[in-house]
């Protein structure tokens, strides 16, 4: 990716800033971080960059390589096109905390994959912000504002898991992140381990409904129970008198965060397998945010030799699946696992290492 150069080619005049963050995957921790748990995300190699330029002008124009699509917006009309409230969200963001961001021509590329789980929208935003900002803020501070960007002007009320991860990880080692504290600490792989992830090819069209539908049965269940949130909670005999469905999705909630907690002390790559496998169990059966095609695919990658572990990411319903591998047959169990997918009559695909 040349992004100056796409800049100039769209734009006629170079960029004055480019700032760029990654997607993620996230390994553990799932549908925690908006219940103040904990979750345990870690970069990937595919990032986004935002290049920008002062117009001049009176509106922003916003073109986005990757998809192909140009939006004009003023902070008073904002733009229409999916992609483009992200951006906007960032600038009036900032607006709202006094910093005036003046009219820019703005050029995004990224090969962070879009739609199946990665992040894509956090590393859009926190690259924004950094392009905006430059070393004003610190990452977390960006995270927060990028948090607030999706909340606000995306409509999804995510927890901060994604922001924090672009704005704070790296490829090499995990972040683990207590959301309620935001104490952090980056923890290597376990020995002999790396990570693949595949793409199932299900649309995740129920992301969004659904993703604010379990959340609301959280804050229900939290209120049910007397505390603020479910991170209060970490026995499950106390949620025993709840009605379901809410009391299996506490139980996620509770077991999930317990899970992180022993994955951060984990050297060892099997007993973290291990865990992963519980994820996606608890994952389909009580928060319920599988679907078929994500459970035979794990459940290939789960049955491989050479697998440690394997789970639905990201908020579920599609997309795409994380596995623990022995480093050396990494690219022997994606297309094993690929093969057998295929035969099975589904579509997926390599997203991480992202094939060459
Ligand atoms: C999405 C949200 C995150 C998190 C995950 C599920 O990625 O943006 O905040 O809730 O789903 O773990």
């Amino acid at each position: 990716m040349n992004t100056s150069r796409g800049f100039e080619s769209t734009f006629g005049a170079p960029a004055e800033v480019v700032g760029s963050a990654p997607g993620r995957v996230n390994l553990l921790g799932e549908h925690t971080d908006y219940n103040d748990g904990h979750v345990l995300p870690i970069a990937i190699a595919q990032q986004t960059r935002v290049a920008i330029r002062r117009s001049g002008e009176r509106e922003f124009v916003l073109h986005a390589s990757m998809i192909g699509q140009t939006a004009r917006f003023t902070l008073d009309a904002p733009p229409a096109p999916h992609f483009a409230t992200y951006v906007y969200g960032c600038i009036a963001e900032l607006h709202a905390r006094g910093v005036e961001v003046p009219p820019l021509q703005i050029h995004v590329e990224s090969d962070v994959p879009m739609g199946v789980g990665l992040s894509s929208s956090a590393a859009l935003e926190v690259a924004t912000l950094r392009a905006l900002t430059g070393a004003s803020l610190d990452d977390v501070q960006i995270a927060q504002i990028a948090q607030r960007a999706e909340i606000e002007h995306a409509g999804v009320r995510c927890g901060i898991m994604d922001q924090m991860a672009s704005s704070l990880a790296d490829t090499q080692r995990a972040l683990w992140l207590d959301t309620m504290t935001l104490e952090r600490r980056l923890v290597p792989l376990p020995r002999g381990s790396a990570v693949l992830v595949l793409d199932s090819g299900i649309a995740r069209t129920l992301a969004g409904s659904g993703y604010n539908e379990r959340r609301a049965e959280c804050e229900e269940a939290a209120r049910l129970l007397g505390v603020r949130s479910l991170r209060e909670v970490d026995e499950v005999a106390a949620i025993e008198g709840l009605p379901e469905p809410l009391r299996r999705r506490a139980r996620h909630v509770i077991t999930e965060n317990a899970r992180v907690l022993q994955a951060v002390q984990c050297t060892d790559a099997a007993r973290f397998g291990v865990l992963m496998n519980a994820s996606h169990a608890s994952l389909r059966d009580d928060y319920a945010v599988s679907v078929p095609e994500l459970d035979r695919l794990v459940a290939m990658l789960q049955a491989h030799p050479r697998v440690y572990g394997a789970r639905l990411t990201g908020a579920g319903f599609g997309g795409a699946c994380v596995a623990l591998c022995a480093p050396d047959a990494l690219q022997r169990v994606a297309d094993e696992v690929l093969k057998a997918y295929a035969d099975a009559g589904c579509q997926g695909r390599q997203l991480v290492p992202p094939a060459g």
